[in-house]
C-alpha cells in the first residue's frame, strides 16, 4: 500500500543542534553518546541505525573485536534507556572480517540486547545486489536488520507497510467463506526478507558517503514502527537518512553524526526534505529487471556465442590469456 507523504503537521521544521523534546529536526554534530546523554529516559519511539561496522571505512579505526563491542555496548545501553516502554530498536549490520574470516556481527550483539532484557522480534534481511566481488567466498549480498522491543505491548502498524498480494484476486473456493477473496485486500505482510536496492553508484540518492541507507529502508521502519509525532534516532547518523524517513512521514528526527562533511550533506538533503525536492527511490517501485527491461546485453555467461562475450572480446582488457 502507497503510503501518504505527510508534512510536519504544526511542528518547527529547522534544523537544531542541541536535542530538546520540544524540537523536531536535531542533527548533533558530535559523539553520539553525548547526544544521548541529553535525551530524557524512556522518551524515543524508534531507534534505527547502521553502526560503523569495524572493517575500516573512511571514517572508522579497525578496533579489536572486543573493544568494538564494548563500545557498542556502551551506546546501545544508552539507546535502551531512552527507549519508550512501547518503543522499538532496530540495529542494521553486515559482517565484521578478520583476515579472510567473516563474523556477522548481528551474532556478536545479540547478546547485549537480550542482556538489557529486550526481545527480539524480527531479523529482517535485507538482500541487495551490488557490492564488492569476493574471489574466495560467495559474494556477501545481504545484510540484517535485528529489531527488539523493550515489552510486549510495543507498536506494530503492519497496515501501513503492507506490500502487493500475488494473487489478488483469489478467493475461498468451499467452506464457510466461499466466494470470499481468501488474502487480505489491503496487501500482505512484507515479511523478513526485504529485497530493496542498496545505495551504489547508480542510485538516485547516492552521495559521497559509502554506505548509505536507502531512504525506503527506514520508511518501512518508521512507517510501521512510530505513530505520528513520535521520536525517531539514529545515534550514527551519516548522510541524514533516518532523519529524512522520519519527517516525511510527520514523526521527529534526531541523530548524531562526527564527521563535518557527513554532517553537510545530511544538513543539505534533510532541508531538501522540508522543501520537497529531495529525489529518493520510491518505496512502491520493484527492483529493475535487465533481462525483463529488454537488455540485450544479458545472456548466461555460459551460452556459446553470446552478445556479451562478443563484446568482451573485442576489447583487450577482457582477452582471455
Ligand atoms: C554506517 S554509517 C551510517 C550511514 C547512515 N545510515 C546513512 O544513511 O547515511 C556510520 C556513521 O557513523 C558515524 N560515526 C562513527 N562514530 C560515531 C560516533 N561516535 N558518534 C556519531 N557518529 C559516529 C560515521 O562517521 C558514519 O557516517
Amino acid at each position: 500500500m502507497k503510503p501518504e507523504t505527510k508534512p510536519l503537521f504544526n511542528q518547527k521544521r529547522n534544523i537544531v543542534e542541541q536535542f530538546s523534546l520540544s524540537e523536531s529536526i536535531v542533527v548533533y554534530p558530535d559523539d553520539c553518546l553525548d547526544m544521548l546523554k541529553n535525551i530524557p529516559d524512556e522518551s524515543i519511539q524508534l531507534i534505527v541505525t547502521s553502526p560503523p561496522y569495524n572493517i575500516g571505512k573512511e571514517y572508522e579505526k579497525k578496533l579489536h573485536l572486543e573493544l568494538y563491542i564494548q563500545q557498542q555496548a556502551q551506546v546501545i545501553t544508552e539507546c535502551v534507556r531512552t527507549l519508550s516502554p512501547k518503543g522499538s530498536i532496530c540495529w542494521q549490520v553486515g559482517n565484521y572480517v578478520d583476515r579472510g574470516a567473516i563474523i556477522p556481527l548481528d551474532t556478536a550483539l545479540y547478546p547485549i540486547f537480550t542482556n538489557l532484557h529486550l526481545s527480539m522480534r524480527n531479523r529482517i534481511i535485507w538482500h541487495f545486489e551490488h557490492g564488492l566481488h569476493c574471489s574466495r567466498r560467495f559474494s556477501g549480498r545481504y545484510e540484517t536488520i535485528i529489531w527488539f522491543t523493550k515489552s510486549d505491548e510495543y507498536v506494530f502498524n503492519l497496515d501501513a507497510v503492507r506490500v502487493p498480494q500475488k494473487y489478488p484476486g483469489k478467493k475461498y473456493f468451499k467452506g464457510p467463506k466461499v466466494g470470499q477473496y481468501s488474502c487480505n485486500p489491503l496487501g500482505k505482510n512484507p515479511g523478513d526478507m526485504w529485497v530493496i536496492p542498496n545505495v551504489k553508484s547508480n542510485h538516485i540518492e547516492k552521495t559521497e558517503h559509502p554506505c548509505q541507507f536507502p531512504v525506503e529502508l527506514i520508511e518501512r521502519l518508521v512507517l510501521s514502527l512510530t505513530n505520528e509525532g513520535d521520536w525517531v534516532i539514529d545515534p550514527f547518523l551519516g548522510t541524514g537518512t533516518s532523519i529524512i524517513a522520519a519527517i516525511r512521514h510527520g514523526r521527529r528526527g534526531a541523530g548524531a553524526e562526527t564527521v563535518s562533511k557527513y554532517i553537510n550533506i545530511a544538513k543539505r538533503r534533510i532541508n531538501q526534505e522540508i522543501e520537497g525536492t529531495l529525489r529518493t527511490r520510491p518505496m512502491d517501485r520493484p527492483v529493475f529487471n535487465p533481462i525483463s527491461s529488454g537488455n540485450s546485453l544479458t545472456f548466461c555467461p555460459w551460452e556459446k556465442n553470446n552478445e556479451q562475450n562478443k563484446l568482451f572480446e573485442k576489447n583487450q582488457k577482457y582477452k582471455k590469456e
